[in-house]
């Protein structure tokens, strides 16, 4: 099977020649450090060969509890936050029809989720959505304690038990958490949910592969096998023995950093399908979080084009010059739309009459692409042959492999995320949470200068 193609020369042409073929033992170095557990972060190396790991047993566990989800509810609500659900949302929004909220198919249920946000009017209007529904749950944290997460998943339980009852209430709450620690664990146990494990070397963000995306996948009616053989071929085409420039991850690393160099210090990711919103999402949260570390790292912002050509194509276009493109190309859509004749031609669109959809957004694409290298925009092309779970699961670990190698480069530690506690002291100061009391009486002090 063919895999997804990197395509670097629109972006080697603004760097010196050889400039990619430079960071050949850099990349190899930090390829090492990986595969040895030498690099900074060692104890969450677990994704770098969790696709090979995979049983197929264990994907029949999570399966045969998928099949109990789907079976006894209309709608599944996803309750986790950054890693605890981007890269979930990525792959069922990526493969499910758009307008599937509209098509109540009966076919696979709902997926919704929450405890993302701490939004009140989100939370109200979602549990009055569910209030006449067969409804489940799956909780998702690995720490088991996030504000967000617990804070939906309280109303969700109380709700659920209310509405079906505590015994229904149990074979539809799924949890996926920490073997041994945290509040989600610990109710898990005590009310006998079916739960899932996160690897204690597995982070957040590299965890789509685990439980984490696995289930809620499942649920939504995709094939989690496939998904995870993508995934592997790409671990193949990745390993340390694979040369430097064939490796798509290690080349794809050494090009950003290469730009990074250069002064390129923000990476847009490109998209031509509005299905890929959420991939945009979880590779921000990939790179930014593992990437933004000792006041250095690549700014990772995200663009769907050709709609946001109608508003962020001028900046890009003729601002300032920090920015380079990775444009992320499905070769073939999965269904297929005529531009039909129209005799009166009233819109002069007669010139487009019998052409697919697909070739006009391919044009789009390509004149873009030509328009942004002339106004000094680097561009990487990420070709992907088809929209489907296993070229999702191979972009997944292109990604992934990209982001450890590239993070090692930067020389950052890309596994941890230290800088995410600062907003949570001060909220548990500001909320008065037993054991923040010198925090509170702190902060309050600030406010009150
Ligand atoms: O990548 C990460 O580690 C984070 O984004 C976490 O996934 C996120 O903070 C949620 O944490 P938890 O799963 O502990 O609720």
């Amino acid at each position: 099977m063919k895999n997804i193609q990197l395509d670097i020369t629109k972006a080697a042409q603004f760097l010196g020649t050889d400039a990619i073929a430079a960071y050949e033992s850099k990349v190899k170095a930090a390829q090492e450090a990986l595969e040895n557990g030498t690099c900074p972060g060692s104890d969450f190396l677990g994704w770098l060969h969790l696709p090979s790991s995979i049983t197929s047993e264990f994907l029949a566990e999570l399966n045969s509890t998928a099949q109990i989800l789907r079976e006894n509810c209309e709608v599944v609500v996803v309750a986790g936050i950054g890693g605890s659900y981007l890269g979930a949302r990525m792959v069922i929004e990526a493969l499910s029809n758009s307008f599937q909220w509209l098509l109540n198919d009966k076919k696979n249920p709902v997926i919704l989720f929450a405890g993302n946000n701490i939004g009140e009017d989100y939370l109200s209007e979602m549990c009055s959505y569910l209030s006449d529904k067969k409804f489940g749950v799956i909780n998702i944290s690995k720490s088991g304690t996030t504000t967000e997460t617990a804070l939906a998943f309280r109303l969700l339980k109380k709700q659920c038990e209310e509405q079906r009852g505590k015994e229904m209430a149990r074979k539809v709450i799924v949890a996926v958490t920490d073997a041994r620690k945290g509040a989600a664990r610990t109710t898990a146990d005590k009310e006998g949910y079916k739960s899932f494990v996160i690897p204690d070397n597995v982070g957040g963000r590299f965890s789509v592969l685990t439980p984490v995306g696995l289930l809620p996948i499942a649920v939504a009616g995709f094939d989690i096998e496939k998904l995870v053989a993508g995934a592997v071929d790409m671990e193949k085409a990745t390993a340390l023995q694979v040369p430097f420039m064939e490796n798509p991850s290690a080349v794809y690393a050494a090009c950003r950093n290469a730009l990074y160099a250069q002064g390129k210090k923000i990476e847009i990711l490109v998209n031509y399908q509005p299905k890929l919103h959420y991939l945009n999402e979880w590779w921000k949260q990939l790179f930014g979080e593992s990437e933004g570390k000792d006041h250095k790292g690549i700014f990772p912002a995200a663009v769907d084009f050709t709609t946001d050509l109608h508003s962020m194509g001028q900046w890009i276009q003729e601002g300032e010059r920090t920015i380079f493109e990775t444009v992320v190309s499905i070769e073939k859509p999965n269904h297929e739309v005529l531009f039909p004749t129209d005799e009166e031609n009233l819109d002069g669109l007669n010139f487009l009459a019998g052409k697919r959809v697909d070739e006009v957004n391919k044009m789009a694409e390509l004149g873009t692409q030509l328009a942004h290298v002339d106004g000094g925009v680097p561009n990487i092309r990420l070709s992907v042959p088809v929209l489907d779970e296993y070229y999702i699961g191979q972009m997944i670990y292109f990604f992934e492999k990209a982001c450890g190698i590239s993070g090692n480069l930067l020389g950052v530690n890309a596994f941890n995320q230290p800088g995410v506690e600062a907003y949570k002291k001060n909220m548990f100061a500001l909320l008065n949470k037993p054991g923040y009391e010198k925090e509170s009486e702190a902060i309050r002090a600030r406010l009150n200068k």
